[in-house]
């Protein structure tokens, strides 16, 4: 893949500006007036993974957190500020956790292949591995492997998104946004909706259409 230079990223950005106001002459003082998106989108920080390209969204539709291997982190006072403001100040309607086969992260959880910082954030999917090492270790292929544990992981991330003081406010009061867990395959720019079954985790909320709307599930075998 051949890289823009620093010079050419600005040029190219005066151009796409330049675009914009000839199509849409108001589309920046628009823009800046305010945001009212109504997605969260919780993702991988892997340069592959900008959730905006994939779905054809502009600015102002995707509030965005993103770390390594897209963790939902209880005492990350970062995601859970992100996660504050956008349910409760932007009033978002939808949370999308998106995860990715082939991603690092998971693959370092795996198989210990990196050293430092990572190794440490990446420690919950490890212990995730631990959990489910029977049904991990029985698939055929490294890649299969990785992948699997890809799809657990935003499993257990859209579960600890439910245990977070702000769900659980939201779904007290009867007025959760709604969950998705998505995966994406770099292989074929294409995104699964996990259906996520969350009924099984047996959590609180008054609504349980909400949390138990989906009855099929292929993800959680
Ligand atoms: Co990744």
């Amino acid at each position: 893949m051949i890289h823009y230079s620093i010079e050419e990223l600005l040029k190219n950005n005066q151009s796409w500006a330049a675009q914009k106001r000839a199509l849409e002459p108001g589309y920046f003082e628009e823009l800046s007036a305010g945001q009212k998106p109504p997605y969260l989108y919780v993702g991988c920080s892997d340069s592959r993974m900008p959730l905006t390209r994939y779905t054809q969204t502009e600015p102002g539709e995707i509030f965005v957190h993103r770390n390594i291997a897209n963790q939902v982190s209880l005492t990350d006072i970062n995601f859970l500020s992100v996660l504050d403001y956008a349910v409760f100040h932007l009033q978002v309607q939808h949370i999308i956790v998106c995860g990715h086969y082939d991603c690092g992260g998971i693959t370092a959880a795996l198989e210990g292949s990196t050293t430092g910082l990572v190794d440490n954030w990446v420690n919950p999917i490890r212990e995730l591995y631990f959990q489910n090492q029977s049904e991990i270790d029985c698939l055929s292929t490294r890649e299969k492997r990785i992948n699997r544990l890809a799809e657990l992981n935003v499993i257990a991330q859209v579960k600890n998104l439910y245990q977070t003081s702000i769900l659980r406010k939201c779904m007290r009061e009867n007025n959760a946004p709604q969950i998705h867990g998505w995966v994406l395959n770099l292989k074929t720019g294409l995104i699964q909706d996990m259906k996520i079954k969350t009924s099984i985790w047996g959590l609180y909320t008054p609504n349980s259409e909400l949390l138990s709307s989906s009855t099929s599930n292929n993800f959680e075998r």
